[in-house]
């Protein structure tokens, strides 16, 4: 900070349920922080663009600069896959021989099934969150359950399954060097060393982030929920897995809570019972620091909406 070029990124993470208003609680802080002269980065994987509605700008797979202080970027989730497919899966794919070891729902052999497309991109927010160019990054749509696994992934790595593979690969690879100098058969490229290179990048890549997540000094991780039960339930359960893998909870943020209107009796009624599951909230979760934002009639998007979030959230 001290006019040395290098800074400490903070993180910022958003989960919660589809529809408690993650993306809109994201963009407005992202906002926040860039009029406040942070160079901010928001990223997305969700392959509706929900950032574009939310900012009502086309942003899209390459970060792009929406306004002084302010980048944001989708990643294409589809594409994140193919990519990860192309590098890492072949490898893992190889190894028959660590079928059976309980180890295909963690890694996806197949590659097929729908979690595959989740790791690819959290794999792209690790390597957002290697960049030094950015004050503030953040994270619309926190890793969790599923996509926490791939956080094991050193740790298997570093066991003698780990070792098998990377005797195997190195023992592949050493075969190939020597198909290629041999006059006969074909000569492919040595791929399958690379293998080894790209599981140990993909590794170091983790590790750092496992190390970042669980730092409250750089990672702020947010629990956004909306004052009913189901809400309620599924933020528990977040809060569970996310201790597993010890990474803090920061705060929690109860959206959409509904203002008082005496001449509505509807609305007089669902308040009623918002507040009495805003209690449980206060109580479930009181060792953490709470927010609370009013449900609007507007929706939250436009840099005048979400400027207004933001204030409703850090003044
Ligand atoms: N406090 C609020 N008042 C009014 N509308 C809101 C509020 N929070 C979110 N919304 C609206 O609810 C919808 C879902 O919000 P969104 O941020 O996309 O949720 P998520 O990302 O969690 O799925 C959006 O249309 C958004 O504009
Ligand atoms: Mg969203």
């Amino acid at each position: 900070m001290l006019g040395l070029g290098k800074r400490e990124t903070q993180f910022y993470l958003f989960a919660g349920k589809g529809g408690v208003g993650k993306t809109s609680i994201a963009a407005a802080t992202a906002l926040h922080f860039a009029n406040r002269g942070k160079k901010t980065l928001i990223i997305s994987t969700d392959p509706a663009h929900s950032l574009s509605d939310s900012f009502e700008t086309k942003i899209g797979g390459e970060i792009q600069k929406l306004r002084k202080n302010l980048f944001a970027v989708e990643i294409d989730p589809k594409k994140a896959m193919s990519e990860y497919k192309e590098k890492i899966m072949p490898q893992i794919e190889k190894l028959d021989f660590l079928k059976g070891l309980g180890l295909e729902d963690t890694f996806d052999f197949a590659g097929n099934t729908p979690g595959i497309d989740e790791m690819a991109a959290f794999d792209k927010f690790l390597q957002y969150m290697q960049s030094k160019d950015y004050d503030i990054i953040i994270f619309d749509t926190a890793p969790t359950g599923h996509t926490l696994r791939f956080l094991s992934l050193p740790d298997v790595l570093d066991s003698w399954v780990g070792k098998m593979i990377n005797i195997r690969l190195k023992f592949s690879g050493f075969i190939n060097t020597f198909k290629k100098i041999l006059p006969f058969g074909e000569t492919k490229k040595d791929d399958q060393k690379l293998g080894t290179e790209q599981l140990e990048v993909i590794k170091e890549r983790i590790e750092q982030a496992r190390k970042i997540l669980s730092d409250k000094e750089k990672t702020h991780f947010n629990l956004v929920l909306i004052p009913e039960a189901m809400s309620i339930y599924e933020s528990e359960r977040s809060l569970n897995v996310l201790k597993e893998y010890g990474i803090p909870i920061e705060t929690v943020v109860v959206n959409q809570l509904i203002p008082e209107n005496r001449k509505c009796p509807f609305c007089t009624e669902k308040r009623k019972l918002q507040q009495e599951r805003t209690k449980e909230i206060r109580n479930k979760f009181k060792d953490y620091k709470l927010m609370e934002i009013p449900l609007h009639k507007e929706e939250v998007k436009g840099f005048g909406m979400l400027e207004k979030v933001g204030k409703e959230l850090y003044s």
